[in-house]
């Protein structure tokens, strides 16, 4: 069995970090969300994975490389445009050739991981497994329709869902899924949609299995969905302090403090993780909050938040929440007079002022 992670997309939802960034490179607990993926596959046994990249491909591979230190081989396959899932599916075809395999969508986070999934998969007689999870928000996902435990009828992001069963981003397929992908046409946003195409299968007599996923799984295409995959990734870490912890601070709860990072006259409040060469002084760091390496964070209080690497807050007198701060960000107190906010932001930059 091979795996294949989409990794191409422009990631809109998560402008503006994605002008400068792929979006399944954005960290969750400082490791890219990508990662979690490609660790779920490796530990289902899988070795060979496929990545389709697309224009962000050249800080994918740089990210990944060649997959030894997970003991994979990845080869890396172009996506010419963000033209849909089973568009992707089908520039994989020389790739995957008759091999059943598992796509896993780069920005999704299973956390159970999907061994026993892809074990039923290999031992099963199905064409295609496909993981379902109930959501709040049906709308903004393929949503499955099941008649007596089987699927019935797939949408693709409905007005008026018929159920609350979202798609998760992990699918399994044999290779009858390019027979059926070719057979689609683009939808409305001009995709090959993997929902058509999974519907397709189903139209065309083969046997598709859903499966309700029951633990937690998040889609990261949005800011708070970014926040609380964190928070939840946190949430099973363990204490690790590699870093330097003066006698006049404190860490309650699991905190890691990554080796280089110097936490001076600060609480830190976990779950937490503070990044290699970061330095925490005079500051609090508050439940839920990743700060990346080589950051610095001065006389402020961050809560429930991610800071991207090299960022720097300084003298900021309310605390900071609910945030997702880039790299080689600078927030600081504005000394020059007259009093004033002074800002320097990016397209689709967001500031909150109280
Ligand atoms: C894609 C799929 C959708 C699925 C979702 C899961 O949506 O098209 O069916 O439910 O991933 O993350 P997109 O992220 O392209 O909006």
């Amino acid at each position: 069995m091979k795996g294949l992670i989409l990794s191409g997309g422009k990631g809109t939802r998560l402008r503006p970090l994605t002008y400068t960034r792929a979006k399944q490179l954005v960290p969750v607990a400082n490791k890219p969300v990508l990662f979690y993926g490609i660790e779920a596959i490796a530990e289902a046994g899988i070795r060979d994975i496929g990545i389709i990249v697309g224009d962000t491909k050249n800080e994918i591979m740089e990210a990944v490389g060649d997959g030894s230190r997970w003991g994979l081989t990845v080869t890396y396959i172009e996506q010419e445009a963000p033209l849909g899932l089973a568009h992707a599916v089908l520039t994989a075809e020389s790739y995957i050739q008759d091999e059943p395999f598992v796509m896993y969508l780069g920005d999704n986070l299973i956390l159970d991981g999907i061994r026993s999934l892809v074990n039923d998969f290999q031992n099963g007689h199905a064409n295609s497994q496909i993981l379902l999870a109930h959501v709040p928000n049906p709308q903004q996902f393929g949503v499955a329709e099941l008649v007596e435990g089987r699927v019935h009828r797939l949408v693709e992001k409905p007005a008026a869902p018929k159920s609350d069963l979202a798609l998760v981003g992990v699918y399994m397929f044999d290779k009858t899924i390019f027979d059926a992908a070719k057979r689609i046409k683009p939808s409305a946003r001009n995709e090959l949609e993997i929902t058509d195409a999974i519907q397709e299968l189903i139209n065309m007599g083969f046997v598709v299995d859903p499966h309700i996923v029951k633990g937690w799984w998040k889609d990261t295409g949005k800011l708070d969905d970014m926040l609380e995959a964190n928070r939840m990734v946190l949430d099973n870490l363990e204490n690790r302090i590699e870093g330097y912890v003066d006698p006049n601070s404190q860490l309650h709860h699991k905190v890691v403090v990554e080796k280089g990072a110097q936490i001076i006259r600060s609480t830190i409040r976990g779950p937490s993780i503070i990044g290699a060469k970061t330095q925490v002084i005079d500051s609090y760091i508050g439940p839920f909050t990743s700060i990346q390496h080589n950051c610095l964070i001065r006389r402020s209080e961050i809560e429930h938040s991610i800071v991207l690497e090299k960022a720097s807050i300084e003298d900021i007198d309310s605390r900071i929440e609910d945030s997702l701060i880039g790299r080689f960000v600078e927030v600081m107190k504005s000394p020059v007079k007259p009093r004033a906010y002074r800002f320097v932001l990016g397209d689709r930059s967001v500031v909150g002022i109280i």
